[in-house]
């Protein structure tokens, strides 16, 4: 038995984390055993860097500080949560995996692509996901569905400007990247999104089958 690495991507306010959720249940009662994992963070260190990278008063984290602490959280959640997880023969369904690295640091902060893409090979190596979805929508609309009377994180505080260009990143990377990658429109209703998700990730189910026959 295989198990597959799924990853939700995309910018504030598209979903990720309860398509997340819901994706870990869906699995789980078609009988495949599923984890959920978010970055940064899920692990010790991984949480705790996180409160650091989303500290507003953390100001300014330079851009390549920012994409190292973001592959050393990285480096605890593959080692602690995601290989144990696919070793045992769990699904694991992530918030968020080094897309995020790609479209955040180097296009929205503009650190050069080629250091991301070192730091990938170095942290991430052969793990590749089997599935990233990249949950699509206008900035406008996320960060207005994000709005709260919660203090806003050091990400959140960021301009329209550079949301545009993170989600630009995914696409481009989602252009580039075949078959492996899906762009969902996250810009209609929870239950239309929903509908998508279960059918990219009940093909990889089928194709488990296949394969596994
Ligand atoms: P998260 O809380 O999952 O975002 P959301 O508000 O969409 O639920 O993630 C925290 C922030 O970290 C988010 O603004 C994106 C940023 N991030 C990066 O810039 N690079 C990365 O590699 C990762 C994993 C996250």
């Amino acid at each position: 038995m295989t198990a597959r690495f799924i990853v939700l991507e995309g910018i504030e306010g598209t979903g990720k984390s309860t398509h997340a959720a819901y994706l870990a249940d869906w699995l789980a009662k078609q009988g495949q055993p599923a984890v959920a994992a978010r970055e940064p963070g899920g692990t010790p260190l991984g949480e705790r860097l996180r409160a650091l990278l989303l500290d507003p008063g953390i100001s300014p984290m330079p851009p390549q500080a920012e994409a190292l602490l973001m592959f050393a959280a990285r480096s605890a959640s593959i080692s602690e949560v995601i290989l144990p997880a696919l070793a045992s023969g769990a699904w694991v369904v992530c918030d968020r995996f080094v897309e995020s690295s790609y479209a955040y640091q180097a296009y929205g902060r503009g650190v050069p692509i080629e250091q991301v893409r070192a730091l990938d090979r170095q942290i991430v190596g052969k793990l590749r996901p089997d599935l990233t979805v990249i949950l699509d929508a206008p900035p406008e609309l996320g960060l207005a569905r994000k709005a709260g009377p919660e203090k806003k994180d050091r990400f959140e505080q960021e301009s329209l400007k550079f949301f545009e260009r993170v989600r630009q990143g995914y696409l481009q990377r989602a252009r580039e990247g075949g078959g492996r990658y899906i762009v969902v429109d996250a810009s209609r209703k929870l239950a239309e999104v929903r509908k998508d998700l279960v059918t990219a990730v009940g093909q990889l189910l089928g194709h488990k089958a296949s394969r596994d026959n």
